[in-house]
């Protein structure tokens, strides 16, 4: 497998603190079955993100885990917080931010509301030629009220990451119930760990792609955490699995009544 979201390097955030708990996440992951770990520190008011600090721990986990024996490849992304700041550097600069600087974004849902004007930020991502992939939209608040303000953004193109761990149940069971609505409708593109630590958040997956494999079969699971992580993580596009539901257009036909109204009024 391979998961595209998980806070892996050490003392940058609030993932992994220190190469020791690292390196035993890394040996967490091998054990579930994942190959590729994207390294995705935040972006945003709390942590600072440098490229160049990233790819420099990246670099000395790497040589760790080979040290360790450990069969895990690293690549780089962000867990993007869409700021102001943060998207006007995104379009200057796609490669910044995106998963090995090959254009797939993650954007992070934030747990409380969503910002205003998402749907043009996600249409200028996409117009500088970033795929935005909204994480864990599951755990958003706005979004457990009303899923279906998914619909306009899938339609023009986002893709959708859920977390492994809200589909298991260790997110709660709101978060549970919508990550499983998102599945029945064939909205989500990837399963990801989101991992951060060995004991809270560790990275899990297996349970998960066993769990979508029984209930929705197995191309579906394999979709979700092999194939277009796979993409993702290569830069290159990729078939959707399965039919969206519910996101064509509802033409109306117009009652007799409105019908004759509209006559009346064109006479
Ligand atoms: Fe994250």
């Amino acid at each position: 497998m391979v998961d595209i979201h998980h806070h892996l390097l050490p003392g940058l955030d609030d993932g992994a603190s220190n190469m020791d708990v690292a390196v035993e996440m890394a040996r967490l992951a091998v054990a579930e079955g994942i190959t590729h770990v994207v390294c995705t520190p935040h972006a945003n008011s709390y942590h600072a993100f440098d490229p160049r600090v990233n790819a420099a721990k990246a670099d000395e986990l790497r040589a760790r885990l080979a040290a360790e024996k450990i069969d895990l490849t690293l690549g780089l992304g962000c867990d993007f917080h869409l700021s102001l700041d943060n998207v006007e550097l995104a379009l200057a600069d796609p490669a910044r931010y995106s998963i090995n600087g090959l254009g797939y974004l993650l954007v992070e849902a934030p747990n409380y509301g969503l910002p205003p004007g998402l749907s043009e930020t996600f249409y200028r991502l996409r117009l500088a030629g970033m795929t935005p992939v909204l994480t864990h939209p599951e755990r958003n608040a706005t979004l457990q009220q009303d899923p279906e303000r998914l619909i306009e953004w899938l339609r023009a193109g986002l893709l959708v990451q859920v977390t492994a761990d809200s589909l298991t149940g260790h997110k709660g069971r709101r978060a549970q119930q919508v990550a499983r609505q998102l599945l029945d409708r064939r909205w989500v593109h990837f399963l990801a760990t989101d991992a951060h630590n060995t004991t809270t958040r560790p990275p899990r997956m297996r349970a998960a792609y066993e769990l979508v494999g029984k209930r929705y079969g197995a191309a579906y699971a394999y979709s979700l955490c092999v194939s277009n992580p796979q993409a993702a993580y290569m830069g290159r596009p990729f078939e959707i699995e399965g039919q969206p539901r519910g996101l064509e257009e509802v033409v109306k036909t117009p009652t007799w009544w409105q019908r004759m109204t509209a006559a009346l009024m064109r006479k």
